[in-house]
């Protein structure tokens, strides 16, 4: 298995975002952080920044919405023509028809679930989805602490998933210290936004994505 990092710009500078995706070409994806100040607490990007983010990247964008009302809202950034789409479980009202959607415009559809919300009642979803989030944080800011109590449903989730084509992906608190735990419990996607912008060791984020792909790889559950 080869682990994907993408880097989250939520830590990065938002004066400079050209300059500062550029800087983590080596990356498999940006993931950008879509927030409404309603879903979670805080306001990011909407869907013109998104739009000149698609334009300017060199490598796919991998959209996180932290949105009340993803089933109005979702279908509006796949057709931006970005990667990846994931929206919140607990924020749609009928996630396989989105996901359904999302797919039909092109996109990868994504689940994700908060802390809280159990994984067990989503997994007779996964044929619609192409990606599964599991956060390690509670959604809203970039530098919070990767919370372990998450590392059994990340477990559950990989059993749940086998052998299908649907990635797993973690976010939140993901480090040199962390990622190799949610690696060997079944991540194989790690988003990373302080641990890349603004590494403990200084380095720069080409660096510390490469760093964090080898300590993934070094942990492989499957
Ligand atoms: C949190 C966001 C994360 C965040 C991760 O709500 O979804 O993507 O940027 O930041 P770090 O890696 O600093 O925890
Ligand atoms: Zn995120």
């Amino acid at each position: 298995m080869t682990a994907r990092i993408n880097p989250s710009i939520l830590t990065a500078d938002f004066a400079d975002l050209g300059s500062e995706v550029a800087r983590v070409a080596n990356a498999d994806a940006v993931h950008v952080d879509v927030m409404d100040n309603h879903f979670v607490p805080n306001l990011t990007f909407g869907p013109r920044m998104v739009e000149a983010l698609q334009r300017t990247s060199p490598i796919p964008l991998d959209v996180h919405l932290m949105i009340s009302d993803a089933d109005r809202w979702a279908p509006g950034y796949a057709e931006l023509g970005v990667f990846s789409v994931t929206f919140h479980a607990e924020a749609a009202a009928d996630p396989v028809a989105l996901a359904r959607r999302l797919r039909q415009i092109g996109a990868r559809a994504g689940l994700a679930l908060k802390p809280g919300t159990p994984v067990e009642a989503y997994l007779e979803l996964l044929p619609e989805f192409d990606q599964l989030l599991v956060m390690t944080v509670e959604p809203g800011f970039g530098g919070q602490s990767f919370m372990h109590d998450m590392v059994p449903k990340i477990r559950a989730a990989r059993a749940a998933i086998g052998d299908r084509p649907v990635w797993l992906q973690v976010d939140g608190g993901i480090s040199p210290d962390t990622i190799g735990i949610a690696a060997e419990a079944g991540a194989d996607t790690f988003v990373a936004g302080s641990a890349v912008y603004q590494a403990a060791d200084g380095a720069d984020p080409a660096a510390a994505i490469e760093a964090l792909r080898g300590l993934a790889g070094a942990h492989p559950s499957h």
